[in-house]
């Protein structure tokens, strides 16, 4: 029986819709669960123990250490997990230890001291090989975590607050001699899960995962003024299998950004990061949304980044890397990506960032090649985008597909502006520029579908 006009375009959109429910269905059903198995303690023990007090004057670091120190101790195999009550607690850095969870309750909130006089300085990491920001050692991160195994953070949406201020007004001021402590770094570490959480005023980035595997991030929010400097939301760094999903960042830099060290350094350690997860993640900044370098001379390679919102954006989407960098940069999708207000949608540049010295090797060229970027849809995006490969490091197998930055209350003042690069664009609007429609590569814009994420 054939259908009339209507009904068969009823019929149509109905099997669109279900479509459309069955991919949001799925987009909602895959998640982090499984690459790092929940643990459950067999001891619960409790910072008020030890001395804590959440009154938000006391000093707590002796707690602190006396109660990981415990845990690194415990007789019975099992761990244990350190719950933090309500309160407010202040204390200097410190070290946490395998095995074990911090739960921060309801009304729980761990906050760093705002004397920075007495603050742990710790070597430089090797893929860097001097303090991002200062040549020497580095600021401890307000929570550290050295080659542990089995590290739980969570709670019921405890506050860890790193009054970042002070480090800012230094930055600020010039009188910094060490490059700043990030919130909570880890090194060295494997199973590691940090769920909600409300992390605040990070002095630097706030979450640095370094030579780390199976890390999940879920469920967390991140929070620093616009103006507050470096407060990146999450750097995967020379790591892999990290999987970040279902949270909410709005700081002073990028949102997520995937590193793997630093020029002549970087290469020389040449750990790269790989198979790195990020979906359902929503954030404003005004720099980039999802990052990728610019340090990356590890190497970065099988990145998916999905279903993420952005608002006030820098950047929407941002690869960037530099000459003397070295470093693969390769099979990076990013895909059904909503952006409002943004200075531009996606850049994809070769000159980005600064030297940690003079003697970077100028002939290190990194490789950017198998790019994907699909479903995007854009609202006053002042600009749709920007490509700029390397004169004599083309930036290769750069696909678009299915992009709309064109929307807005003002038209693009500028169009895509690109160089050095080749690849594909389909449906793209605006009109992306001639090196990538001239130059079609059959199957450029095959979408993988999945990372190997154990
Ligand atoms: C751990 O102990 C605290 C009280 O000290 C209690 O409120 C909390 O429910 C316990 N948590 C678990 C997981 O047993
Ligand atoms: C904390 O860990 C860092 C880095 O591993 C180490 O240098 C430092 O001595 C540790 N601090 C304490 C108090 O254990
Ligand atoms: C914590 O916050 C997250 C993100 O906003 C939310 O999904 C989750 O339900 C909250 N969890 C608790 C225990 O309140």
């Amino acid at each position: 029986m054939l259908l009339r006009k209507g009904k068969m375009h009823r019929f149509a959109f109905s099997i669109l819709l279900s479509l459309a429910t069955f991919r949001c269905a799925i987009a909602d059903l895959v998640s982090c669960a499984g690459i790092v198995p929940m643990t459950y303690r067999s001891e619960n023990i409790t910072i008020a123990d030890f001395g804590g007090v959440g009154d938000g004057r006391t000093m707590n670091t002796k707690a602190f250490k006396k109660a990981i120190y415990r845990i690194e101790h415990l007789r019975r195999s099992g761990g244990a997990l350190l719950y933090i009550p309500a309160g407010v607690y202040l204390t200097e850095s410190f070290n946490l230890t395998s095995h074990m969870t911090l739960y921060l309750a309801k009304g729980a909130v761990i906050k760093a001291t705002q004397d920075t006089s007495n603050w742990p300085l710790i070597d430089p990491l090797p893929s860097y090989g001097r303090g991002r920001e200062r040549p020497g050692g580095r600021y401890m991160s307000f929570i550290h975590g050295d080659g542990l195994q089995d590290v739980i953070i969570t709670g019921e949406n405890g506050t860890i607050d790193g009054q970042g201020d002070t480090w800012w007004n230094m930055w600020r001021q010039g009188t910094l001699q060490y490059t700043r402590p990030n919130l909570i770094e880890f090194m060295h570490s494997s199973s590691i899960i940090i769920s909600n959480v409300i992390f605040k005023n990070s002095p630097f980035w706030n979450i640095h995962p370094v030579y780390c595997s199976n890390v999940v991030i879920q469920f967390v929010t991140i929070l620093a003024p616009r103006d507050s400097p470096n407060t990146d939301g999450i750097d995967p760094d020379s790591s892999s299998h990290v999987c970040i999903e279902d949270s909410f960042i709005s700081t002073g830099d990028d949102l997520v950004a995937v590193k793997s060290g630093w020029d002549e350094y970087g290469i020389a350690y040449g750990r790269p990061s790989s198979d790195i997860t990020i979906r359902r993640l929503t954030g404003s900044s005004p720099f980039a949304g999802i990052a990728v370098g610019s340090e990356t001379s590890g190497g970065v390679e099988n990145v998916l980044a999905e279903h993420i919102s952005l608002h006030n954006m820098g950047v929407g989407i941002h690869l960037k890397t530099n000459i003397g960098r070295g470093g693969v940069i390769r099979n990076i999708t990013v895909s059904d990506v909503y952006m409002e207000n943004a200075r531009k949608g996606i850049k994809i540049a070769g000159d980005v960032g600064d030297h940690p010295d003079g003697r970077f090797d100028p002939n290190a060229l990194p490789v950017v090649k198998d790019v994907t970027i699909v479903n995007v849809w854009g609202q006053n995006v002042e600009q749709a985008g920007t490509v700029h490969g390397l004169r004599n490091s083309p930036f290769t197998g750069i696909c678009l597909s299915n992009i709309s930055l064109g929307g807005s209350s003002r038209p693009n003042k500028t169009p895509w502006l690109c160089s050095d690069v080749s690849g594909s664009a389909v449906e793209v609007n605006p009109w992306p520029c001639s090196e990538l429609i001239s130059t079609h590569q059959t199957g450029a814009c095959s979408v993988p579908v999945a990372i190997s994420l154990v």
